[in-house]
């Protein structure tokens, strides 16, 4: 086979397209985002919201520009009736990621530049904003909808990540709690062409529009091999219980060929670049609450994992420990990933239209060949 048709399964190492926006430094253990050191953004004290508009532009924002994003994301901060409406009547047992990536594909019904099918980068940027400022909402009223309460209003005098916290408990989020979710979302926010970019990316290259392209970026962050491993990381150190039990635990779950949630990674094979940021920032949730036997089980089951098979723990081990430490419910870790990676997928749709080719690969047939048809009666 030639070196143009070169193959490997789940594409793993196969340079599938270019991009500006961010790359994984896997030599220094670093991700680069459009040239800034994705820790520098989180050490140096950036909102979310910097990163958000870094990510939609081509770079961090001045005092004025960021007052323009937030005052955009302010006026956007609303559902329009047909996804209230979808929240109001969805069965409480639906999954939140069910609900979220439903809802977002029914964002399209009312957005102008979806309804005029403007693809344009301009009108692309505006179709970011719009999602940016509504997921939040859909997370935390599919929510309270679910539990049988009412949703709660954002306030304009908090940041994203506040309003998150705010609108999901209903209570004022303390100083400790809006910075690690603030870092998490940082953290969560663009990693190159992972599974749900790529996806993204495919249905922007067909020019679908952008709420069908983060629609298919929503639809494949929530398996538990990528996104949703913040849940399933969180129910196994449940499952565990206590810190005593971790390391039996684990080796249990490796006899019987188990896979852990919360650890390794396609690229990172000396440790996921942003976990030490998060294990600061939960290691505060912990010290903040008094609670830290979720933290030490993932500590051990760490050790654990390094010692026996020499794997390190992804982003999605410290953020279940820490969302869990924030009284955030369960299902909406993931849920919360999106709410933070939909800066990435927007980022990487306008790339993938501003500077379009169809993604379309080729496949080895493994299948049959030479069968000659029979008519239904002689088969
Ligand atoms: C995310 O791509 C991204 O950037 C994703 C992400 C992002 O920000 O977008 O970082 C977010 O998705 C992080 C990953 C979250 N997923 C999990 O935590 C699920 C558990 N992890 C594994 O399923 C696995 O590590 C993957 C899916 C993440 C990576 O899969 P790979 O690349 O196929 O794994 P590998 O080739 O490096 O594995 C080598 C060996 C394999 O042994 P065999 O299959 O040959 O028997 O190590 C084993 C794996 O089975 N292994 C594990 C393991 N991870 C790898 N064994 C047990 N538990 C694990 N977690």
């Amino acid at each position: 086979m030639s070196e143009a048709n070169s193959y490997s399964p789940g594409l793993a190492g196969v340079i599938a397209g270019e991009s500006a926006i961010s790359c994984i430094d896997v030599e220094r253990n670093k991700l680069n985002m459009r040239g800034y050191d994705l820790v520098d953004l989180t050490e140096g004290g950036a909102s979310f919201e910097e990163v958000a508009y870094l990510l939609l532009h081509d770079d961090l924002p001045s005092l004025g520009q960021l007052a323009a994003f937030n005052d955009a994301l302010l006026i956007e901060r609303q559902l329009p009736d047909a996804v209230a409406h979808l929240l109001r009547t969805a069965p409480a047992k639906a999954h939140p990621m069910a609900l979220l990536r439903t809802a977002v594909s029914a964002l399209a019904y009312s957005d102008a530049d979806s309804l005029a099918g403007d693809t344009s980068h301009e009108a692309n940027v505006r179709k970011a904003v719009r999602l940016l400022a509504k997921v939040p909402l859909i997370i935390a009223a599919g929510h309270r909808l679910a539990q049988g309460q009412e949703p709660v209003e954002p306030r304009d005098d908090l940041s994203l990540a506040a309003n998150l916290l705010y609108m999901i408990s209903g209570e004022e989020p303390k100083a400790y709690a809006i910075e690690a979710m603030n870092v998490s979302l940082i953290l969560y926010s663009e990693h190159g062409y992972n599974a749900s970019a790529f996806a993204a990316r495919v249905a922007a290259s067909t020019l679908a529009d952008m709420h069908a392209a983060i629609t298919a970026g929503v639809a494949t962050l929530g398996g538990p091999l990528h996104g949703g491993a913040n849940e399933a990381a969180m129910e196994m150190m449940l499952e565990i219980g206590t810190p005593d039990n971790a390391r039996t635990w684990i080796l249990d779950a490796l006899q019987s060929k188990r896979k852990i949630m919360g650890f390794g990674h396609r690229e990172y094979k000396s440790g996921d670049s942003r976990v030490p940021a998060m294990k600061q920032a939960g290691l505060s949730v912990s010290q903040e609450t008094g609670e830290d036997r979720w933290r030490q089980i993932a500590e051990i089951s760490e050790e654990t994992m390094l010692a026996e098979k020499g794997i390190f723990p992804n982003l999605d081990l410290p953020c279940a420990y820490a969302y869990y430490g924030l009284d955030i419910p369960i299902p909406l870790f993931t849920p919360i990933f999106v709410a933070s990676r939909i800066s990435g997928w927007a980022a990487h749709v306008i790339e993938q239209q501003d500077n379009n080719r169809l993604i379309r690969p080729n496949h080895i047939y493994t299948g049959p060949v030479g069968r000659t048809y029979k008519s239904v009666g002689d088969r």
